[in-house]
């Protein structure tokens, strides 16, 4: 049974996703042993308590960014994490937190990377006019939204779209995308060559 660590800083819709998938088997030999934010007003947090998810809050405001970090580390650690998967967790992570958990963090980030790194990816997709859009589940290396691909998924962007309707069609296939590279990970041998992720 391995243990997944959950990571976000708001509405939790990609946990929420997850956590079904983990009920249901999908994914499979697996379960989440916390969810931690760093903010206090998570919508994420509430959804872990009420599924009887065990959660933290560690507070990231007005820490230097290795404090906060260690202090996650250390709870992660507690709880005997195999794999991190970072679920709209709105922190860049320190190199240090980066290397105590080689290949072993995960991040969504809803572009076609290395497209559109960064904030509000789906609306830099959409008023750059792109014609498809779409989601990233990567490893997480030192830099932002930059480590071996996993899985991605595209999106075409309609003529009708606005950038809210586009956002809401790439999360649909986030809450997919997500499950299949935990369960890759998880559940199959795999290999990364140079940033290539065979499995
Ligand atoms: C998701 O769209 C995720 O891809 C994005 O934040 C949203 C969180 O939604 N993450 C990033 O932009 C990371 N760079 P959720 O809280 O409902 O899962």
């Amino acid at each position: 049974m391995k243990n997944l660590g959950i990571l976000l800083s708001g509405r939790g819709s990609n946990f929420e996703a997850i956590a079904a998938n983990v009920a249901s088997v999908k994914i499979a030999d697996a379960r989440i042993a916390v969810v931690i934010s760093n903010r206090t007003d998570a919508g994420g947090i509430q959804t872990a308590k009420r599924l009887g998810i065990e959660t933290l809050v560690i507070p990231s405001k007005g820490k230097e960014r290795e404090d906060h970090d260690r202090e996650v580390v250390t709870a992660l650690q507690q709880h005997q994490v195999d794999l991190i998967c970072l679920a709209g967790y709105m922190r860049l992570l320190s190199p240090w937190f980066v290397k105590q958990f080689p290949h072993k963090i995960l991040n969504i980030h809803p572009s076609l990377l290395p497209a559109f790194p960064g904030l509000e990816a789906q609306q830099q997709a959409f008023a750059y006019g792109v014609k498809v859009a779409g989601c990233t589940v990567h490893f997480v290396d030192e830099e932002l939204d930059h480590g071996a691909i996993i899985v991605q998924k595209s999106v075409p962007v309609l003529e009708n779209d606005d950038e809210h309707t586009l956002a809401a069609r790439i999360l649909e296939q986030e809450h997919t995308a997500y499950s299949e590279a935990i369960n890759l990970v998880l559940n199959r041998e795999y290999r990364i060559v140079g940033r290539r992720f065979l499995s």
